[in-house]
């Protein structure tokens, strides 16, 4: 049986009364018409003070233009991201960022004012800035402690294998002392292990952090991680340019180049792909890495994030790295066709985040 549900005016006064989200109504001159409960919390005024106050009274400079820019873009009945994010100053002169929805009023087919529908996200933002603080500097730590252990497999692990190397050449091709063949067999097979052995150290020191990165930038190390894919897994990896050449940012070039290698290694690891390629883009005001195989392709995850709560640190630690740069990930994946990653950085600000110590 159904049973018709109406709500009284009363039931959405109580709403109204009781939400926890601010909620409140101005004309189109911006003044207070109704605020609710809730509204106090946020502004530091009360209801009273409220009503008979105008909006301007809480938005100063930008935060007014981007009021006065959603407001046009409803009259004009564009459509707007909701909800957004916006700024007010309170009673007491703090400001505190909100997320808003907003919607024309309309009565008798005439628009009359707008509502509003607001949460303080202040701490909440707070929170994700200190924690993407922390990230940065456990990424910077971890890329510091790289290069070390970089420098010292190069500087004091390698010379003595090579000097192994060098004796043992020395002693087989020396002609001061015969050698029986089994002998001369035996150093001889001795000698390539040793070789093997510094080969695997250089490629160790080389993954954790390529001296070509820092010493000729981002394109040829790409080229030589192309190269390396090509040459070890047999995957055809192309690298291309597209635009001018630019110098980037040490750490957007660092980070870059831990996204493409990431990406890389998971085309190794799931794709089962026979080609892959690598794009880098210098735009006028972006540059955007993307890196693509013809592979088998899977299941996008709901979020990157959750990845990482089933051990799987991979793509969410390229989102984080993204983010380190205020870039932007974006995943592309299709069953039997292949997966596509494109980080998208903006030019300006993009050094570093510097801004957001707290
Ligand atoms: N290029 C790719 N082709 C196919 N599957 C992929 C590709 N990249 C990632 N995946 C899938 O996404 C999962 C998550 O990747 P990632 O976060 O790097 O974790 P991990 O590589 O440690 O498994 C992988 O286990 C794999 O199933
Ligand atoms: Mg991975």
């Amino acid at each position: 049986m159904e049973t018709r549900f109406e709500l009284t005016e009363q039931n959405y006064q109580y709403l109204f009364d009781n939400a926890s989200d601010a909620i409140w109504v101005h004309d189109l001159e911006g003044n207070f018409i109704i605020a609710n409960k809730a509204s106090e919390k946020l502004t530091g005024y009360t209801v009273e003070e409220l009503t008979g106050m105008n909006v301007v009274q809480f938005l100063a400079g930008e935060f007014l233009d981007a009021a006065g820019e959603v407001k046009r873009k409803l009259l004009e009945g564009e459509d707007i991201e909701q909800p957004y994010e916006q700024r007010i100053i309170r009673k007491d002169g703090t400001a505190r960022i909100m997320k808003m929805a907003t919607s024309l009023i309309v009565i008798d087919g005439e628009v009359r004012g707008f509502q509003h529908i607001a949460r303080d996200v202040t701490e909440e933002r707070q929170l994700q800035k200190n924690l993407s603080f922390y990230v940065q500097q456990v990424t910077r730590a971890q890329e510091d402690e790289r290069k070390r252990i970089a420098r010292e497999l190069h500087d004091d692990a390698a010379p003595p294998l090579l000097l192994l190397i060098q004796r043992l050449d020395a002693i087989t091709s020396g002609s001061q002392q015969k050698l029986s063949s089994s002998l001369k067999e035996n150093l001889g097979e001795l000698r390539s292990q040793a070789i093997e052995a510094l080969e695997d150290l250089r490629r160790c020191a080389q993954n954790l952090r390529p001296r070509i990165l820092d010493d000729l930038g981002l394109l040829p190390a790409l080229e030589w991680m192309a190269e390396e894919l090509v040459k070890n897994y047999g995957i055809d990896t192309q690298v291309e340019v597209i635009g001018t050449e630019r110098s980037l940012p040490d750490e957007v070039q660092l980070l870059l180049f831990r996204i493409a290698q990431e990406a890389l290694s998971n085309i190794r690891r799931h794709a089962q792909a026979s080609r892959a390629w690598i794009t880098l883009e210098f735009g006028d005001d972006k540059t955007v890495l993307t890196v693509r195989d013809n592979g088998k392709g899977f299941e996008l995850p709901q979020r990157i994030g959750d990845l990482a709560s089933i051990g799987k640190l991979g793509l969410a630690g390229m989102q984080e790295r993204a983010r380190l740069i205020m870039g932007r990930l974006t995943l592309q994946s299709e069953l039997g066709k292949g997966t596509t990653i494109a980080v998208e950085v903006p030019l300006k600000d993009s050094s570093s985040l510097e801004t957001n110590q707290a």
